[in-house]
């Protein structure tokens, strides 16, 4: 049996999984505090609540993380300042300083292989500088928030370890030299930072828990969920949760100076190129909010209206979108005439979403010029019935939807197997229950979507 752990920005999962199928054996979970500062410690705890009874059951165990939070740390090993998130949006100035310091965007996506943006941990680094020039002063190391996990779960005396896929998203951290950049990350804060030790290979045993199970590098959360969804280069996954996150496993180290592709590695020595919406799941929210209706009858609603909504588009970026690049945008409406029903709101509200997906999707294959060889469908927003329906007509092609599951945790999983196993290709596990949708291909859809992207550009 293995063990892989998912520490995400609001709990903590653990699934005890059959090596050699993948089968879940056991669930568990905890909650921790949420937010965009979070005392890391708090992490710990919840995976000793969730992991703790798993633990001696496993003979391997890997920990995927939210990615790009910083956990900063003193000579001691002890926390400097509570860790500061993904989603905290204080240090986008200081990302911007940095890519000027880089010699601009072009020099440091060519470096880095993604634009730096208030997520990535380096501007984080920068801004405990300019505001906090004391805890920068007591700061001897940095870690990223499943580097921090797994240290807890490892023998005492294990010198930190991270791996490729979530060194990534750090910002001194260089895709075209698979290195670190050491000198990057002393620049952003003003002194040198010990870094954790990053694996040969993905499948390197990287240390031992107490009770001496193999600990595999672990990774970030869309890495493991590429991993436990087994996709291959050129499957694309589509999830819609808070955020909605287009990615594509590839051969081709994606380069983007405009920002809107990522250009993560991967956890098995590809690339991860990457598109984030911050607006996804909260679109059918706001939409069945809008409505006074339930998720269900949002869909039924939906699905009563036809292609294009009698002519009603919407951009969904009610707060704000991070890809466009637009902080500052609402959402827009067009197209009501006195004979636009509920049912036209809601096809809009449900078209937007994918539209946007379907943006994020088109941006992946312009960046890696590949053709995406299959599509999946993951997260909450994918329980939607109007979703699942619409989603191979506006994305015009077969999409999968996978079984409900924790695949960060999974892939985590999957990696600790591979670990445990040493083989050079991780192990083979089956997807049972996926199933794929088709329709007919609504190109007109996206069009007016495009149309009205293109309308309001300079809006905010
Ligand atoms: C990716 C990103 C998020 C976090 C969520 O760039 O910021 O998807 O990894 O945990």
């Amino acid at each position: 049996l293995v063990l892989g752990i998912d520490s995400s920005t609001q709990s903590t999962k653990a699934l005890l999984v059959d090596a050699a199928t993948g089968e879940v054996v056991e669930e568990r979970r905890a909650a921790h505090p949420d937010g965009t500062e979070v005392d890391p410690r708090a992490w710990l705890a919840a995976v000793d609540e969730a992991a703790g009874p798993l633990l001696e059951r496993a003979e391997a165990v890997a920990v995927g993380g939210q990615q790009h939070g910083m956990v900063l740390l003193d000579g001691a090993g002890e926390v400097v300042r509570p860790a500061l998130l993904w989603n905290d949006t204080r240090s986008a100035p200081q990302a911007a300083t940095l890519i000027e310091e880089q010699g601009g965007a072009e020099a440091s996506v060519g470096e880095l292989g993604s634009l730096l943006v208030a997520s990535f941990t380096s501007s984080k680094l920068r801004w405990v500088r300019d505001e906090e020039p004391e805890a920068a002063e007591r700061a001897r190391s940095v870690l990223l928030p499943h580097d921090y996990v797994s240290l807890h779960l490892a023998a005492p005396g294990t010198e930190p370890f991270t791996d490729r896929g979530d060194a990534s998203g750090t910002g001194y951290y260089s895709t075209a030299a698979e290195a670190w950049r050491p000198e990057l990350a002393e620049a952003a804060i003003g002194r040198s930072l010990d870094l954790p030790r990053l694996p040969g290979a993905p499948q390197e045993v990287m240390a031992r828990t107490a009770g001496g199970a193999v600990l595999a590098a672990g990774t970030g959360d869309n890495m493991g969920a590429a991993l436990g969804l087994g996709q291959q280069p050129g499957d694309v996954s589509i999830s819609i949760g808070t955020s909605g996150v287009c990615a594509m496993v590839s051969d081709v180290r994606p380069d983007d100076p405009s920002g809107t592709v990522t250009g993560f590695a991967d956890a098995t020595g590809r690339f991860l190129p990457m598109t984030t919406t911050i607006n996804a799941s909260r679109i059918l929210e706001a939409g069945r909010a809008l409505l006074g209706v339930t998720h269900e009858q949002l869909s039924a609603l939906a699905l009563a209206s036809v292609p294009g909504a009698h002519g009603v588009s919407l951009l969904p970026y009610f707060e704000g979108e991070r890809t466009p690049n637009r902080p500052d945008a609402r959402g827009t409406l067009t197209g009501l005439t006195t004979s636009t029903t509920r049912e036209d709101l809601a096809r809009a509200y449900v078209e937007a979403l994918l539209c946007s997906l379907a943006d994020g999707v088109a941006a992946l294959e312009q960046v890696t010029g590949v053709s995406p060889a299959r599509v999946t469908l993951i997260g909450g927003g994918a329980r939607s019935r109007a979703v699942q329906e619409l989603a191979p007509a506006v994305l015009g092609r077969p999409v999968t939807l996978a079984p409900d599951g924790e695949y960060v945790a999974l892939g985590a999983a999957r990696q600790a197997a591979w670990a445990l196993a040493g083989t050079d290709e991780p192990p083979v596990w089956e997807l049972g229950g996926a199933r794929t949708l088709e329709a007919e291909a609504t190109r007109e859809v996206l069009d007016a979507y495009r149309a009205l992207k293109e309308r309001t550009e300079g809006w905010g």
